[in-house]
Parts: structure tokens; sequence; C-alpha cells
């Protein structure tokens, strides 16, 4: 049953997702893993279209991390057959997608990937314009201490030559050499599938998300359990490492 969202301004501007669970989603129903991966990549696109229709700016997801390559060859390349399948999709979709306000975006190390992969992504990245409602980040051969020790080498290299002064390295623009440098901090991280940590996703952008975990499996996700998320994040009381308490005890 839907349940009734917050006003706009309560929601997330960033969501974060670790897609987990389909595998156990498709051993459950004696389907093989590659068809919980299946139905997962239909989640990922009616997820994308519902937050354009309901104005998140962006939601930024989970799909393959560095240390995935450790999974059985067979599944790591029926995910990368995938990968091609979605995006070829994605690409036919590009002028509507546009129209819908949806601006598809990848993260990670992308030039790793295989070349017709890597084609594919750049064909279907889309620029983010005045109509676009939600931008949707697909995290791809991505890992997020890789991402922060690559930063932390730029910012050696650009102090190394005269570019950059350390006194005016700060939080703020540490995130510039990231790959997330566009984008707001990640408000809500949601994390199907019953299990309860990041995975090397998103740390430096997650330092003030809010953490939601759930023990549905992603290929069951849908946009009432997104509303539940939300929902509970706008119930949340934020503090920033800051106090709300209008008396201070002693
Ligand atoms: C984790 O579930 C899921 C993955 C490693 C792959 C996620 C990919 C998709 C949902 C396809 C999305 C496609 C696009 C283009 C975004 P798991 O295999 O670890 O499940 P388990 O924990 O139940 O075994």
């Amino acid at each position: 049953m839907s349940q009734q969202l917050p006003d706009r301004s309560l929601f997330p501007k960033h969501i974060g997702v670790i897609m987990d669970g389909n595998g156990r989603w498709a051993n459950e129903r004696n389907l093989s893993r590659t068809q919980g991966h299946k139905v997962g990549a239909k989640v990922f696109e009616d997820i994308t279209r519902y937050c354009a229709k309901i104005g998140i700016d962006y939601i930024t997801f989970y799909a393959f991390s560095t240390e995935n390559w450790k999974r059985p060859l067979k599944e790591v390349n029926f995910l990368m057959s995938l990968f091609d399948n979605e995006l070829t999709r994605a690409f036919k979709l590009k002028a509507q997608n546009e129209k819908d306000g949806i601006c598809m975006n990848f993260i990670g190390d992308i030039e790793s990937l295989p070349k017709t992969l890597q084609i594919l992504i750049n064909k279907t990245r889309t620029e983010k314009k005045e109509t676009t409602k939600t931008v949707s980040t697909i995290a791809i051969n991505y890992g997020s201490q890789q991402e922060i020790l690559n930063a932390t080498k730029k910012i050696c290299e650009e102090y190394k030559n005269e570019k950059i002064s350390l006194d005016k390295l700060d939080v703020s623009n540490f995130n510039n050499y990231l790959y997330t440098n566009e984008m707001p901090p990640v408000d809500l991280m949601i994390r199907t599938g019953g299990e309860k940590r990041l995975s090397n996703y998103l740390l430096w952008q997650s330092a003030y998300s809010e953490l939601y975990f759930t023990d549905v499996y992603w290929p069951d996700f849908d946009t009432d359990e997104l509303d539940k998320a939300i929902i509970e994040f706008s119930n949340r009381n934020r503090r920033f490492g800051d106090v709300k308490e209008d008396k201070f005890e002693s």
C-alpha cells in the first residue's frame, strides 16, 4: 500500500543504493543467480523513473564493485553482458529518458572495463541540463577506498607541480578530486538484502548519511519500499555533529 510522501523539501537530495540480495532472491525461487540480476536490472529502471517522477535530484546505484571480480567467472561474464544489454536499452531510450528528465551518469574505474562496455557507457552518458529531474548514476567497477587513494595521489601530483598549496586543501575541495565531484553528499544510503555494511561504497560521500537497511531483496524492492525509506529519512533527526536542544544541562 502506498503511503503519503513528505513535502519535497524533506526529501533526500542524494540517495545511494546498494542493490543486494539478487542471488538469494533467485535461490529461494529455484532460479539461477543470473535471473535474480536480470530482475534487479528491471528494478533499477523502475526506481530511476520513479525518482524522476517524484523529484529525487540524485540517485547512485552500486552495480559492480572492484571486489566483485572475485566472483565466479561465469557470473562476472553474465553481469558484464547484462550491463551491455541494459546500456544498449538505455541508449535506445536516450531521447525519451532526456524528455523524462533522466540524466544517466557513471562512476568507477571505467577504463578497466571491457572495451565494448566502455563504448556503451560513453554513448549512454548524458549531460545534466536545466530540465533534468534526476541524475541516475551507475557505480561500476567502483571502490571507495581506491577513489580516495586516487584523489590523494592526484593531490600529491599537483602539490609536486606547485599547482596546489596544502593549506588551501579542505574537505570541500578534496571532494573535487572524487568521481562524485559534481554531486551533493549522500543524504540517505539504502542497502537491501539484510546485510548491515557499506562494502566500500561512497565512504567519503556518506560521512553524514542516514543509513537505511531493509531485509527486502533488491528484486522485490519497489516504489512503495522507496517511499518507506524516504518517509523514515524525513523523520530522522539530522544534527551533523551539532546539538539541537534548547537547554544545556550540566
Ligand atoms: C548484489 O546481489 C548485486 C550485484 C553484485 C549486482 C547488481 C546488479 C544489478 C542489480 C543489475 C543492475 C544493472 C544496471 C545496469 C544498473 P548479490 O548477487 O550479492 O546477491 P546475494 O547477496 O543474495 O548473493
